[in-house]
């Protein structure tokens, strides 16, 4: 894993975004995995930014990395409307590249391999982009999650659906369950950018980091990734250990070396 704690979210998301520009150019079809809630909206920005300026995102694929199950696809807050709204439109993508787990499937149980199927099927995920929840999941595979689960329908945790009470009036409004990109979907993806932003986010990234391989903290499966790259501030960086050669070895990361 390479660990880069920055001073803002907004200094790391330049710094992904640019990598993920020239990955674009060089393959304008590249095929993206797509978090939602708050974490990457700054990346989003910096995409925006891009697109703006000349970056080509039409011919690029996405894949969120789940939905609400049962929710409307037209609720505001339905992760097909958030991608819209916080991707698609303003990186100008074309939206029959961008997908999303059918939360209202008929049959749910098929929605999840079908989702896999289509990702496996548009040549696999190019880069994921990650954020971690505060228990340490990553997409919604909350703890307890096998580490090679495959797309499929979970149960929410209480805190889970507290933390996104906020997008919603109450969080009896927040579902109950999920689609969700399983870890095995997820290590499939040839590069992982996660980031992470917040003392609210410390301990979990101390746990995925640094702690035991362990469903119980899901986010540590990215231990076992060969390119995953983790975005921290400095106070999501707050538990970490060997933070001081996280900063030393990317200040003499190794020109050639490109992120
Ligand atoms: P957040 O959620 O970006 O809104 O903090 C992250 C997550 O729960 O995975």
């Amino acid at each position: 894993m390479e660990i880069i704690i920055g001073s803002t979210a907004e200094e790391l998301a330049a710094i992904a975004a640019a990598a993920i520009v020239r990955q674009v150019d060089r393959n304008p079809k590249i095929v993206l995995g797509l978090a939602t809630g708050s974490t990457p909206r700054p990346l989003y920005a910096e995409l925006a930014r891009a697109a703006a300026a000349g970056t080509d995102f039409r011919q690029v694929q996405g894949f969120a990395l789940d939905e609400y199950v049962g929710i409307a696809k037209d609720h505001p807050e339905s992760y097909a409307s958030v991608i819209q709204r916080e991707v698609v439109l303003p990186l100008s993508m074309v939206r029959e590249r961008v997908h999303v787990p059918d939360g209202r499937a008929f049959d749910l149980a098929f929605a999840g391999p079908q989702y896999d199927a289509d990702i496996q099927a548009a040549g696999g995920i190019d880069i994921q982009i990650l954020g971690i929840g505060r228990n340490g999941h990553i997409g919604f595979n909350e703890p307890g999650s096998s580490l090679s689960s495959r797309t499929r329908v979970k149960t929410l945790t209480n805190d889970t659906r507290v933390a996104n009470a906020r997008f919603f009036a109450s969080v009896d409004e927040v579902p109950t369950h999920c689609l969700t990109q399983g870890l095995g979907t997820i290590m499939d993806a040839r590069r992982v950018f996660l980031f992470a932003f917040g003392e609210a986010k410390a301990e979990a990234i101390a746990n995925a980091l640094e702690g035991p391989l362990s469903a119980s903290c899901p986010g540590s499966v990215l231990q076992l990734h060969p390119h995953a790259t983790i975005f921290v501030d400095e106070q999501a960086a707050a538990g970490l250990t060997h933070a001081e050669y996280y900063r030393y070895a990317y200040a003499h990361k190794p020109d050639w070396q490109e992120l």
